[in-house]
Order: C-alpha cells, then sequence, then structure tokens
C-alpha cells in the first residue's frame, strides 16, 4: 500500500521547517495529507511572507510534483485520519507549539491535528513533533517527557551547523532531513556527516 503521512503545521516559529519537509515529500510519490491551525496559518503566514490573495493550501500544494497532496480541515474530526481504523503511516507536526504539545501530552482530542496525534499513540503508529520554544519551562519539558512515554519522538527544531550551511534554506533542509529520516523516507536534502 502506498505510504500515506499526515503532516500538521501548528503555530511555532520555524514554518520554514515544514516548507522543506513539503518540497522534498512532494518529490515523493507518497500520499500527504496536509493541515494547519489557525495559528499555524497566521505564523506560516507572516514567516513565509505569503500574501493574503494566496490560500495556504495552493502555496503548499505547489510543492507537489509527484506527491499526492491532500488538504484537511483542522475542524472536522470525521476526516478518515480521525479514526484508528485509518491506514496512514504516520505523522509529523512540524513546528509544534507548546500548545500543541500540552494538547497531545494530555490526550485532548478536540481538533483533528489532536485526535490525528492522539491515533498515531493508541494505534502505535510514528509521531514525531517538532517543538520549537526557548526557553522552555518545567511544563514543557514533561509534556515532552509524557509524549516520549507514549510512544511519540520528540525531533526538537536544533538545526546542527556542522555541515556548514550557507543560506538559512540550508539550515531548515538539515532539519527536514533528520524528519525524513524518522519517517523511513530516502532523501538527499542534506549530507549526512563523513559520507562526502
Ligand atoms: C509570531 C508568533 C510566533 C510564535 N512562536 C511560537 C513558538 O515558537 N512556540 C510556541 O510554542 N508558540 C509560539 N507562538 C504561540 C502559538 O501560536 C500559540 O500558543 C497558539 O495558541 C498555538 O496554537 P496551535 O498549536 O493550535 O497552533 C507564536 C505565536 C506567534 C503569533
Amino acid at each position: 500500500m502506498k505510504s500515506h503521512w499526515v503532516v500538521a503545521i501548528t503555530g511555532a516559529s520555524g514554518a520554514i521547517y515544514a516548507k522543506s519537509l513539503l518540497e522534498e515529500l512532494g518529490k515523493t510519490n507518497i500520499k500527504i495529507s496536509l493541515l494547519f491551525s489557525e495559528y499555524g496559518e497566521w505564523v506560516s503566514r507572516h514567516e513565509l511572507e505569503i500574501s493574503e490573495n494566496v490560500l495556504l493550501a495552493d502555496y503548499f500544494g505547489k510543492f507537489a510534483k509527484k506527491a499526492d497532496f491532500q488538504f484537511l480541515e483542522n475542524s472536522n474530526l470525521a476526516e478518515q485520519v480521525s479514526s484508528g481504523t485509518s491506514r496512514f503511516s504516520g505523522m509529523a507536526i512540524v513546528p509544534c507549539s507548546m500548545a500543541t504539545l500540552s494538547a497531545v501530552a494530555c490526550g485532548n482530542s478536540r481538533t483533528l491535528i489532536e485526535r490525528t496525534a492522539d491515533v498515531c499513540l493508541k494505534e502505535h503508529k510514528k509521531l514525531i513533533l517538532v517543538p520549537r520554544e526557548t526557553p522552555m519551562n518545567l511544563i514543557h519539558l514533561r509534556n515532552m517527557a509524557t509524549v516520549t512515554e507514549a510512544g511519540g519522538i520528540i525531533l526538537p527544531a536544533t538545526p546542527g551547523f556542522y555541515n556548514l550551511p550557507k543560506t538559512i534554506e540550508e539550515i531548515a533542509q538539515f532539519l527536514a532531513g533528520k524528519i525524513l529520516d524518522q519517517m523511513e523516507i530516502g532523501h538527499q536534502i542534506s549530507e549526512r556527516w563523513g559520507e562526502n
């Protein structure tokens, strides 16, 4: 069966990581269900300088060269991925706000993002959270520990610099490469230390 990943964008800083990830996923032949929270949209528009005239779905949709991109409404809990019977491969929340991290750690399922994350944990599918906040308080740290204990993967937005990136895009691609590795999707978006 075709690999099917859910990618969610929430309101933490770092929309460029989602952009890099989706650019690379767009080159594969997998299915992507993309959704964003209200503040995921707000921060993405601000950081990626997307004009109000452009639908976010269209902005990210243009990256789908080979992949099958589908856009979902975060308010629609009746989507297929909301059910434990759904056969999607897993979910990446990129970037993941502390608010969404908290909702996932508590098992809140009031939005499609939160519900799909909950489905991933209960069905033992891969759940990758890319949190971004600094500094972090004890609640943030405990929520990350809770999600890890429940089987989720905390992949903080902390790019490495040992490949000597020259542009912001290269910094984002480093992180996108780490996410793709967790998704077990082959890529050449970033160099691997010692391989070149
Ligand atoms: C410009 C801007 C930057 C933000 N950056 C972060 C951030 O880096 N991390 C974070 O946890 N929240 C950040 N927030 C706050 C979240 O957007 C806010 O908590 C929101 O309720 C998150 O909801 P969501 O998870 O449903 O997107 C930021 C908000 C704005 C407006």
